[in-house]
């Protein structure tokens, strides 16, 4: 079977947008896709490669990150890739986490007051920071491809504690910043970068 499974974590909803987005690129390459959110995924099956993605909801949302752990064994033999959902990056140069390249939505990242000094908000949004726990899940094994976009905010969707913390740490106002042309076009890449095991390490 040449299957590809989009698994997807959401909080407010727009990542399962995306994830269509992306299932719908990797399809017009002739494979099959299957796209769900990670909550209805029991196991991997027999899927040729899977795109595991999720927000930025303090720290990478957590059943994203659980989800790569449980099936780290399987991701051994099976390619990843893994797209990231955020409102606030820190322009810092940084270009991959890892040896991993990222693809950086260019729209997605805002220079710092000052370069040499960054402020707690700014260190907090840095890439490593944010990729760094997706690396640690599978690790020694890493993504084929990890794509960062903007994501959507809308204050409303939201419970009290979560408006609260995106007030007080993240800073950012409420929006759609989803830039479909970025997502599209970092997908329409995936059924090469899926075809591509050379990033990971032998079983
Ligand atoms: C509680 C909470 C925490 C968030 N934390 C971050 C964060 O650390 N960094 C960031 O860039 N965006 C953060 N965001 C913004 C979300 O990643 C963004 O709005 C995302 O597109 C939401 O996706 P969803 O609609 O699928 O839930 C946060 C949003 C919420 C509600």
């Amino acid at each position: 079977m040449n299957k590809i499974l989009v698994a997807y974590a959401t909080m407010a909803g727009s990542t399962a947008e995306v994830a269509q987005a992306v299932g719908e690129e990797i399809s017009k390459h002739g494979l099959e896709v299957d796209i769900r959110p990670i909550s209805e995924i029991k196991d991997l099956g027999d899927y040729a490669g899977v795109v595991v993605g999720a927000p930025m909801i303090m720290g990478w949302h957590r059943q994203a990150l659980r989800f790569l752990k449980r099936h780290r064994q399987v991701l051994r033999r099976m390619p990843f890739a893994v797209f990231v959902m955020a409102i606030s990056l820190t322009q810092t140069g940084e270009t991959g986490v890892a040896g991993v390249p990222v693809f950086v939505d260019e729209k997605l990242p805002k220079p710092p007051g000052d370069a040499d000094r960054l402020n707690f908000r700014e260190r907090y949004a840095r890439l490593t920071k944010y990729l760094r726990p997706i690396i640690n899940a599978t690790n020694p094994i890493k993504p084929s491809s990890i794509g960062i976009f903007g994501g959507r905010l809308e204050y409303g969707r939201l419970k009290w504690w979560a408006v609260l913390f995106v007030m007080l740490v993240i800073q950012a106002p409420a929006g759609d910043k989803r830039n479909w042309e970025a997502i599209r076009s970092w997908a329409a890449r995936l059924p090469e970068a899926l075809q591509n095991e050379a990033t990971s390490a032998p079983v």
